[in-house]
């Protein structure tokens, strides 16, 4: 099973695409973690996307599908996978309808996580990850259940994402109005597009998107 999450900055997609991942064994494919990673390692591309990333805009369709292209040679994405924030431009989509031809692969859903704007600010700008694992913590919706220690590997180091400020998420929020949003319609008309009530509590939304995957 391949499936995109799409939706809005805050949406859920990382929290929804980690607990399919743990559950279903599908393979997670964040190109903002990638861009992080590149980042983080200084190489060329992370050079490149540092300052696009902080300011919140796209970073060109060129790096983050090339990327994306060489992620989907390992063979672990044979399992099933989850698109978490690609593709994000109706260039991007299709690229992608390219590459998963080339590859052999194909798309079963493009799940939307349907949300309210106003709360994409509280929950973006209250969002920290730990240091040690990436494991996604929220000041109010998901705190550690031992205050200050990470639930899955016990470190008590956390860190907050450069961009998650609210000047550069509303930035993030308008790019997504003006060039994600309309890829909907493309993906409407293959018959793909499931929805999700993306305000509902994580594992409501959990289930929802379960029972989707599940033929429901
Ligand atoms: P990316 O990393 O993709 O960030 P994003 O799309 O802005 O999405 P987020 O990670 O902010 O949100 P999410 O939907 O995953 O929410 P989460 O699950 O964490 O991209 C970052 C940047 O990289 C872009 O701005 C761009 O520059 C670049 N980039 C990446 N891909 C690109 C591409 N394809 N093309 C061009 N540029 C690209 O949830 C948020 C918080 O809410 C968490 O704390 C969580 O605990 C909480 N939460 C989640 N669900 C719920 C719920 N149901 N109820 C209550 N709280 C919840
Ligand atoms: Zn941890």
């Amino acid at each position: 099973m391949n499936i995109i999450l799409l939706g809005p900055p805050g949406a859920g997609k990382g929290t929804q695409a980690s607990r399919l991942e743990a559950e279903r064994g599908m393979v997670q494919l964040s190109t903002g973690d990638m861009l992080r990673a590149a980042v983080a390692a200084k190489s060329e591309v992370g050079l490149k996307a540092k300052a696009v990333m902080d300011a919140g805009d796209l970073v060109s369709d060129e790096i983050v599908t090339g990327i994306l292209s060489e992620r989907l040679d390992h063979d672990d994405v044979r399992k099933g996978f989850i698109l978490d924030g690609y593709p994000r431009t109706v260039a991007q989509a299709e690229s992608l309808e390219r590459l998963l031809t080339q590859k052999g692969m194909a798309l079963d859903h493009v799940i939307e996580l349907v949300v309210d704007e106003d709360a994409l600010i509280d929950r973006i700008t209250g969002r920290f990850s730990c240091a040690s694992c990436g494991t996604g913590y929220h000041e109010r919706y998901k705190r550690p259940l031992v205050e200050g220690v990470c639930d899955v590997c016990g470190s008590r180091e956390f860190k907050r994402r450069p961009d998650d400020n609210e000047e550069t998420v509303r930035n993030r929020l308008a790019e997504y109005r003006a060039k994600t949003a309309p890829i909907l319609p493309h993906y409407e008309a293959k018959g793909l597009v499931r929805r999700a009530d993306g305000m509902a509590p994580i594992a409501e939304v959990n289930d929802a998107i379960e029972a989707i995957l599940d033929g429901g």
